[in-house]
């Protein structure tokens, strides 16, 4: 781009943990400037002003989006709070909504979404910003060089439970599989207790996914999947990686990354940091709104299909079988999940 670059006015709804770091990366950076921030809780949102000192602040989204009129919405709400965001966003007529994952809570909320941001020609960001970590992005590239052969399996697992990590796993498991369309889905699950958390999720789910190119995904999360014994921290114990017929990369989250790999052994350090992956995840989104060819690397119609792949394990549960993506309308995931559970 040549001459002067745009500068994106942004608002933020949503100034809990995420919202914060959210807010933070784009007031550092240059391209965008903080026109307003939201949360239905106004002692955090006064903290916020206070932090940020955006021109308005209000504790109702839509009504900061009329008076603003942002090119880019923020939202970093829990799970719950999905459609309605993206309602907003799109009546007040931004150019990009950038939000947290998971994409949604069922797919026919995902569908809806995505029926109104096509129409309006909204494009969507979700926030997989874990493979800006190096350790993430060089398990990528030893993949990418041949050096493993040919890929015939991709897997990733989390001890974390299906609505936190999950899309998680399937981003970066597909991702190594250069994003080749998920085919069919076959899932088991267990457990009901973490239904009662705002991330409502069976304990413990799997899933086998058949890629378009022939490979293999294999993803687990929650109660009794592997443990990563090389991390400390809960939350990081993450692997995902690929084996093929000359070897395998694998980054675990919190622990770096290690190879096998015709030429030997590699390994070296790594950990998912968000100081260090929130710049070049808001940068991105500069980027596109520059140039379309510059698709975000987290754009949503990618998070989307991973959406699918674990809304698809879900109804597998419950179907049993192979059931085939990409999914219709349907009844509700969660709760006809919970339901069938024993
Ligand atoms: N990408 C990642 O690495 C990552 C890490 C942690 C959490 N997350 C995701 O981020 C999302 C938010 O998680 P968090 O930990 O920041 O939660 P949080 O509870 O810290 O923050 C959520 C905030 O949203 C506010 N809120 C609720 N309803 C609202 C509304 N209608 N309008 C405006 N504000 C509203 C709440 O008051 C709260 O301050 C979740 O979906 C979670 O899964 C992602």
């Amino acid at each position: 781009m040549s001459g002067a670059q745009k500068t994106y006015t942004v608002a933020v709804a949503g100034m809990g943990k995420r919202g914060t770091h959210h807010a933070d990366a784009c007031a550092r950076n240059p391209r965008f400037k903080l026109v307003g921030l939201c949360d239905i809780d106004p002692t955090r949102l006064e903290a916020a002003r206070q932090k940020f000192g955006a021109e308005h602040v209000d504790t109702d989204a839509r009504r900061l989006l009329a008076v603003t009129k942002p090119d880019v919405l923020v939202f970093c709400t829990l799970p719950q709070i999905r459609l309605p965001l993206i309602q907003a966003g799109v009546e007040a007529g931004v150019k990009l909504i950038a939000y947290e994952k998971p994409v949604a809570t069922s797919t026919n909320e995902a569908l809806e979404m995505y029926r109104i941001l096509r129409q309006a020609g909204v494009k969507t960001v979700v926030s997989h910003q874990h493979r800006y970590g190096e350790h993430y992005q060089k398990v990528k590239d030893i993949i990418a060089s041949g050096a493993i052969g040919r890929v015939h399996t991709v897997y990733g697992h989390a001890t974390g439970w299906m609505m936190h990590m999950m899309s998680h796993m399937v981003e970066y498991a597909s991702w190594y599989n250069d994003y080749a369309e998920p085919e069919w889905v076959v899932g088991q699950a267990a457990g009901k207790e973490k239904f009662a958390d705002v991330h409502a999720s069976p304990d413990y789910i799997c899933a086998l996914i058949q890629y378009s190119n022939g490979v293999r995904g294999i993803i687990e999360c929650g109660a009794g999947a592997p443990d990563v014994p090389e991390v400390d921290y809960w939350w990081r114990k993450c692997r995902v990686g690929a084996q093929g017929t000359e070897g395998f990369a694998e980054v675990l989250t919190g622990g770096g990354w290690r190879a096998v790999t015709k030429n030997g052994m590699s390994s070296g350090p790594g950990c998912m940091d968000y100081e260090h992956d929130m710049p070049p995840y808001v940068q991105g989104i500069a980027d596109w709104l520059d140039d379309p060819a510059k698709i975000h690397p987290c754009n949503g119609e990618t998070a989307l299909k991973g959406f699918q792949v674990m809304m698809a394990a879900c109804r597998s549960v419950v179907q049993r079988g192979k059931v085939s993506l990409p999914l219709g309308p349907g009844e509700p995931e969660l709760e006809t999940l919970q339901h069938a559970l024993p």
